[in-house]
């Protein structure tokens, strides 16, 4: 496809329902996952407008900082620590609506209001996150729950 994304504007599961037939052809023959994981982060962005975009890989047991979208970043999160090392201990979303009321959040920036944090999971264990955060108080919800693990399942992660 052409490297320029429609922007299609109005309710968020239209502009889910626009963005995910672009990301999986903008993917569609590319096997290299970190230039997948960037696109990735470029186009929800691009669309959404979002503050913080961003993958967090496994490393020797560590969350490492992986592409990503916005401001620079904390670049390691231990297991069980922060809504992204929660997400990955626990296995599951996590939709944070008030990152402020979320025990041990990590604010990589004070403009960050809330979050949604989405383990991969593949041959049953978890390699890494992606982490979506936005500056207005409660933004996502399990639209983007939904939406965003499907464009997930179109990332091939090597393991
Ligand atoms: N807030 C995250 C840390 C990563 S930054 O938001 C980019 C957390 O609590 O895990």
């Amino acid at each position: 496809m052409a490297e320029d994304l429609n922007i299609v504007l109005g309710a968020k599961n239209d502009q889910y329902r626009s963005l995910i037939p672009q990301i999986s052809s903008l993917l569609s023959g590319e096997t290299d996952e970190i230039a997948n994981m960037a696109n990735v982060c470029a186009a929800l962005k691009e669309q959404f407008d979002f503050f913080w975009v961003g993958f967090y890989m496994v490393k020797d047991n560590e969350l490492v900082l992986g592409p990503f979208q916005g401001p620079v970043a904390c670049t390691r999160i231990q297991k069980g620590k922060g809504v992204c090392g929660s997400s990955w201990d626990q296995e599951k979303i996590l939709i944070v609506p008030d990152v402020d009321a979320f025990p041990g959040h990590i604010a990589c920036s004070s403009a960050s209001k809330s979050e949604i944090v989405i383990p991969i999971n593949r041959n049953g264990r978890v390699i890494g996150v992606l982490d979506v955060d936005s500056k207005e108080l409660n933004c996502f919800d399990q639209s983007d729950a939904v939406n965003l693990s499907t464009i997930l399942e179109l990332i091939q992660f090597k393991s």
